[in-house]
């Protein structure tokens, strides 16, 4: 009898919320038996959130102490924490323990094929972006960190306007990543006023140029980037100032077409965050954009033929969400990942 495939969640926040619904409405398409998540904390507030999961066929799975607590909101759990990683064929870790269930569970576990797990967890496994580092990505790595949403935005824009016949071609960038103070969903977290960040990684100034640095060093690429970041009083999207100075001439012409040439990129006429935030919410899945980056093409400039100055704003967490599932089809069989992948392609955004 062949194995059945199960992609098991860990956690129900921004990210993990929206995955488990991906994988539950695609499971036939994407050849998924059956969905599987675990939520740590049972909790009235969330016990909607479960019962729309478990309306579109996922099924609960708690830690043992909590089983009672949760059999008191009146949800069925079907597996204990244990249970459902051991089997799993994909394990996607959307916590912020990723790292710490690594060490405690998933390195002795024997069932699942992979463990995913996201962006704060640096050191997990091999970081992965979809349409950064495809090409060094293999289902026989076990273990794959998918890097934060800033660090998909940075990587898109150096792959776009940094890369000749395949090779980066660039002497610096720099970023400052302006970040929303707290998720849509948060309720707590929300800032009066600008906050800014420290440098706290002497050689790249934040966690996002690190990581993007260590994305391209997958593909043999050493990159000399730097990136500031700085809380603003929004709950919309992360907004990214770069600067990238070419080891090439080009035009602006020329920039802006290889952004909207992009299939990863969306470009568009909108300079607002509320109202590219709004058109996700109305056009996207589950209310994300899943493009890398949106780009309004107006705020790019070139003050030498060689320097790249300009604006975009970083799809919540659609990214994200998008190379997770690209990452977990590849565990299912990787030869099908991309005509797998084609069902969200309308949410893929070209224009805003
Ligand atoms: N938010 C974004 O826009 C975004 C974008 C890209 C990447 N990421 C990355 O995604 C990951 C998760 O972020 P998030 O924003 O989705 O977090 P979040 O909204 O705060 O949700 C965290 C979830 O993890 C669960 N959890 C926390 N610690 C746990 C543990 N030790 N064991 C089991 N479950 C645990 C929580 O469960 P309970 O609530 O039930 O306790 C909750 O469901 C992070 O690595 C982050 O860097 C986030």
């Amino acid at each position: 009898m062949t194995k059945k495939n199960i992609v098991h969640v860990v956690g129900t926040g921004t990210i993990g919320e929206p995955l488990i619904a991906l994988f539950c409405d695609f499971r036939e398409k994407w050849g998924i038996d059956e969905v599987t998540f675990h939520k740590r904390t049972p909790s009235g507030d969330d016990r909607a959130m479960i019962n729309s999961l478990l309306a579109r066929g996922a099924r609960l799975v708690a830690d043992e102490q909590a089983r009672d607590d949760f059999a008191r909101f009146g949800h069925r759990v079907s597996y204990t924490a244990d249970e459902a990683i051991e089997r799993a064929t994909v394990v996607v870790d959307c916590t912020p323990a990723g790292n710490e269930n690594k060490v405690t569970c998933y390195q002795r576990v024997k069932g699942p094929k992979g463990f995913l797990a996201q962006g704060s967890e640096f050191g997990f496994g091999k970081p992965y972006a979809l349409g950064i580092n495809d090409e060094v990505q293999s289902p026989d790595e076990r273990f794959v960190q998918i890097v934060s949403c800033n660090t998909h935005n940075i990587s898109v824009l150096l792959k776009t306007l940094a890369s000749v016949d395949g090779k980066m071609s660039l002497d610096a960038a720099q970023f400052v990543c302006m970040r929303r103070a707290n998720d849509v969903s948060d309720a707590k977290s929300f800032l009066a006023a600008p906050q800014a960040g420290k440098h706290d990684d002497p050689e790249f100034g934040t966690h996002h140029a690190r990581d993007a640095y260590h994305i391209f060093q997958t593909l043999g690429e050493k990159l000399n980037l730097f990136s500031s970041a700085i809380k603003i009083n929004t709950q919309y999207m992360h907004t990214l100032w770069f600067t990238l100075r070419l080891a090439h001439e080009t035009t602006l012409e020329e920039a802006k077409t290889l952004l909207r040439n992009n299939a990863r990129v969306a470009t568009t006429n909108k300079r607002s965050v509320n109202q590219i935030f709004s058109f996700g919410r109305d056009h996207g899945y589950y209310g994300r954009i899943l493009s890398q980056t949106v780009v309004p093409l107006s705020t790019i400039a070139m003050p030498d033929a060689r320097t790249i100055v300009g604006f975009c704003y970083t799809p919540q967490d659609g990214n994200s969400l998008l190379s997770s599932v690209a990452a977990t089809l590849r565990y299912l069989d990787a030869s099908k990942v991309d005509e797998r992948m084609d069902v969200l392609r309308p949410h893929i955004f070209r224009e805003i």
